[in-house]
């Protein structure tokens, strides 16, 4: 098997693929247009790098608070359940590994998305802005997982429900609309309620928010079902949470479509992004926010990611001193004072 195009992926940095993706971005589908950066961000290569070279993979994960599931190995044919493109999985799949064994040279990173892009777009019998994010997923998911773990994975994929039935088109205009006031909804200020549409690895569903409320504190709120049963860390809600005041990471999201609705980051937001190394600390108004700071005044469509830590200095050096909180904040607190508090009723 010629694996020149393997070690040419392997060569690419974190940095090259963000700008290589921005790049393509216009191209790509609205539909899928942040679905697929924050697929990127979920999977940030420098992290996988840093977890790679390390002598002692426990010692590394303790070192940046590392909590959930990281990686790709177990996701290999559901990470990218969230995009327009996964029903193009399987496709992509044999594309990429046919790519890997092609004597071909390598044209550079945007050139081998593109390619890839078009022939399963071809196959597909679609326009190829449908099939770009998922072919820059299927790419990096080959220098992740590898080609043996890629080539064993069954390719299968979960069948499209819901808005995903609909056309692309059709779901970003859904996205995009905000729940009905009512006839005298103009009328309303701090009583508007819009919606949350949450999509995670093991999960999804909606929840309601109140106008100018945090995300997190609309997300408290919604018990309808045991959201710990699918992620230890969700012992609040759907979106996992632990200080609640930007501290710890926990509550990192991606917005698919609203990011415009969401208050700006504050200072503290973005310096703390930058400490836990999500990145897009200094866009204008970036899709990647904790949910414990977002306020919604509109409804929003969010990725919740599956994993949290704070690598932004040992992986990332981006900044000098990591101002944190131990995850013993008040909301890990207020759950042990529960927990024994129910221990002493029992
Ligand atoms: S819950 Fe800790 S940063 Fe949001």
């Amino acid at each position: 098997m010629n694996k020149r195009l393997i070690d040419h992926l392997e060569s690419v940095d974190e940095s090259t693929w963000l700008a290589s993706l921005e790049s393509i971005a216009a191209d790509i589908h609205e539909v899928d247009r942040n679905a697929v950066e924050i697929w990127f961000r979920i999977h940030p290569l420098d992290l996988v790098r840093y977890l790679e070279s390390s002598e002692n993979l426990d010692e590394a994960m303790k070192g940046i608070a590392l909590q959930g599931d990281f990686g790709l190995f177990d996701k290999i044919d559901t990470s990218h359940r969230f995009l327009f493109g996964h029903r193009y999985w399987p496709k992509t799949k044999s594309a990429v590994l046919a790519r890997a064994e092609n004597p071909e040279n390598f044209r550079g990173l945007e050139t081998e998305i593109r390619e890839l892009a078009n022939e399963i777009a071809k196959t597909e019998g679609v326009n190829q802005n449908l099939t770009l994010g998922i072919a820059a997923v299927g790419l990096m998911t080959l220098v992740q997982a590898g080609y043996d773990a890629l080539a064993a994975s069954p390719g299968k994929i979960e069948k499209p429900s819901g808005l995903m039935l609909e056309s692309p088109d059709k779901i970003v205009a859904e996205r995009k609309k905000d729940d009905s006031q009512g006839l005298l909804g103009f009328l309303k200020t701090i009583d508007k309620q819009f919606t949350v549409s949450f999509h995670a690895v093991k999960y999804a569903g909606k929840f309601k928010i109140i106008n100018n409320e945090e995300i997190a504190s609309a997300s408290h709120k919604d018990h309808s079902k045991d959201w710990q049963s699918f992620d230890n860390r969700c012992w609040d809600g759907p979106i996992p949470i632990e200080c609640t005041s930007a501290s710890c990471g926990t509550c990192w999201i991606g917005v698919i479509e609203g990011a415009e609705k969401l208050c700006e980051p504050t200072r503290r937001e973005r310096r703390q992004m930058k400490v836990f190394g999500y990145g897009q600390a200094e866009d204008q108004k970036p899709i990647i926010r904790l949910a414990c700071q977002a306020k919604a005044s509109g409804n929003v469509s969010i990725i919740i990611p599956p994993w949290n830590a704070v690598f932004g200095k040992k992986v990332r050096g981006n900044v000098e001193e990591v101002e944190l909180e131990p995850v013993t904040t008040s909301a890990k607190k207020l759950r042990e004072t529960l927990a024994s508090m129910a221990a002493e009723n029992d």
